[in-house]
């Protein structure tokens, strides 16, 4: 490991370890197999923090699936929301009539999810719903809730799993607490 990794990986604390997301993505993906029985499901996962849990999620589905991507921002640089939803990447093909699972890494203010919800909903989905690897409800300040939710966490933040802080730690295997020497 060099100096620089080392020094990254020095205010982790591991709050979800591997095992125990492995399972619950499991969990939710039978969930999931049980509700849309004998149809088929379209996972849109929002890029760029849902890729592992989608990644995941998919290959424990057993249905009919098909994947496409939406990327869109409310963090800057930090770990502040702007509060701002941008769409950077839209869909590549209808959703019209069909069984939508919005695939998110974790449902935070809900600002995303809610504008996401939105957006999709105007596209006529047959059902629409929302899979989030995380919540954080205590933080919430839109009404919106994740149908099959992995963990509900406490008010940290969290990196790994595809969770990020600046484009850091998305490949650590265990979703862990990130605490900054500032705070
Ligand atoms: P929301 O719009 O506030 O619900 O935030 C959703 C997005 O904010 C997520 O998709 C993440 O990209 C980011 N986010 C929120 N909380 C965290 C966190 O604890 N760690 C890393 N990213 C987070």
């Amino acid at each position: 490991m060099n100096p620089a990794s080392k020094s990254l990986k020095s205010h982790l604390k591991v709050l979800l370890r591997r095992a125990a997301i492995q399972k619950r993505v499991v969990a939710v993906a039978r969930q999931i197999s049980r509700d849309f029985r004998g149809e088929r499901v379209h996972l849109i996962g929002v890029l760029k923090g849902a890729c592992i849990f989608l990644s995941d999620l998919i290959r424990e589905i057993d249905l009919d699936t098909s994947i496409d991507f939406m990327a869109v921002a409310s963090y800057g640089k930090g770990k502040q929301s702007s509060g701002q939803v941008r769409l950077y990447k839209d869909l590549d093909t209808s959703i019209e009539g069909l069984n939508v699972i919005l695939v998110e890494d974790i449902l935070d203010t809900g600002l995303t999810l809610s504008y996401l919800c939105r957006v999709l909903q105007q596209r006529k989905p047959k059902a629409l719903r929302i899979a989030a690897l995380l919540d954080k409800p205590s933080r919430r300040v839109q009404n919106i809730k994740a149908d099959y939710v992995g963990f509900t966490i406490p008010n940290e933040f969290v990196v790994g799993y595809g969770l990020d802080y600046d484009e850091h730690y998305r490949n650590l295997k265990d979703v862990c607490v990130l605490t900054l020497p500032a705070e």
